[in-house]
């Protein structure tokens, strides 16, 4: 497992301590080119594929079936269709039990999915469920299939470089914000620095250092991760709009245009909406990359790469990019506590 140690800590009683990757993330399995035939005989391109499960043709009788372990559940129709999926709830992927004909409920929180539709009926609002691929190209046997898509960090790698001393590190702020700095150029990430959050429900604690303002209105970039008033904060961004309305402010493409309208009723000028899973350049030898939350949620975490040295920033996501994480990130920030003032960013080694 690989640890670095390329991150100065500036104050010691503020600053954020790193995890290896050890946690949250999913191994990616053997990939294969193949070929799914489909019931009615067309073909499903030749992406790159997963076995998931496979089982008998005669073993499919109308209802619920678990594969592989449970980590596979099939729904046969009354007419003999088949629909797949990985057993994985899309909230914070527990296990489903079934509570239905076609419905499964999971335990944890009590989200349900409609295996025939593969839609979820709790939460209300038609969340899907991603499906395997079925192959029906033997005669005795089905097999279910997850598809691949290729990693976006695996798209243009950079060359790890070796750093200076101090020349990069990051500066753990107040809540989720922090300051990445590198070769003298600064990104601040979800900057709720004064004021209350959520009406007046949720206070800060610790307190950011002393000046604060001046170092945010010295930023490059800002990323917002979600439209939270934790995240993305009217009280700190009006007084930094009164200062630098026009600092570049990246925020998700989420459906809804939510966080570019709040960032530019406080005040911000300068708002782009960044696609996911895409890099976006900051200079010739930075970069990052929004990642959405798995679950469907309007969430989303931010990996930043610098010289080859990596950064992932989860932020609230509990299943960012559902489960696939570049597996190789020197340094990881996430959730840690509920405690004072809500789920502050950081956590312990
Ligand atoms: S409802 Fe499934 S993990 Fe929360």
């Amino acid at each position: 497992m690989k640890f670095h140690t390329t991150l100065v800590f500036l104050a010691p009683t503020s600053w954020i301590c790193y995890l290896p990757s050890s946690d949250g993330t999913k191994a990616v399995t053997p990939r294969n080119h193949i070929v799914v035939l489909n019931r009615d005989m067309s073909t499903v391109s030749s992406d790159v594929r997963n076995l998931e499960a496979q089982c008998h043709r005669r073993d499919m009788t109308p209802g619920i079936h678990f594969l592989n372990n449970r980590n596979v559940v099939v729904y046969c129709a009354p007419d003999g269709t088949l629909r797949a999926t990985l057993n994985r709830c899309r909230h914070e992927g527990g296990g489903f039990r079934p509570t239905h004909t076609c419905v499964l409920t999971c335990p944890h929180h009590g989200w349900q999915l409609n295996l025939s539709t593969m839609e979820y009926i709790n939460p209300i609002g038609a969340l899907k469920q991603a499906e395997l691929d079925i192959d029906y190209s033997d005669t005795e046997k089905v097999s279910f299939f997850s598809t691949i898509t290729p990693l976006p960090w695996d798209v243009s790698p950079m060359v790890k470089q070796k750093l200076q001393d101090a020349e990069l590190m990051v500066r753990y702020f107040a809540h989720a914000c922090c300051e990445i700095r590198f070769a003298g150029r600064s990104l601040f990430t979800d900057p709720w620095l004064t004021g209350p959050a959520f009406s007046r429900g949720w206070w800060l604690d610790p307190l950011p250092p002393r000046g604060w303002l001046d170092r945010l209105s010295d930023a490059d970039w800002i990323y917002i991760s979600h439209n939270h008033s934790d995240h993305l904060n009217e009280h700190t961004l009006r007084l930094l709009a009164s200062r630098r309305p026009d600092i570049p402010v990246f925020v998700p493409d989420f459906d809804n245009d939510s966080c570019i309208t709040l960032a530019q009723q406080y005040g911000m000028t300068n708002i782009y909406r960044v696609p996911f899973s895409t890099w976006v350049s900051l200079d010739t030898d930075a970069r990052l990359m929004i990642l959405p939350d798995g679950t469907g949620r309007d969430d989303s975490g931010v990996l930043f790469e610098y010289k080859g040295h990596t950064i992932l920033n989860a932020v609230d996501c509990s299943d960012i990019n559902g489960g696939i994480v570049l597996q190789d990130y020197e340094h990881q920030m996430t959730r840690w506590t509920y405690r004072d003032s809500g789920q502050q960013c950081g956590c312990a080694v």
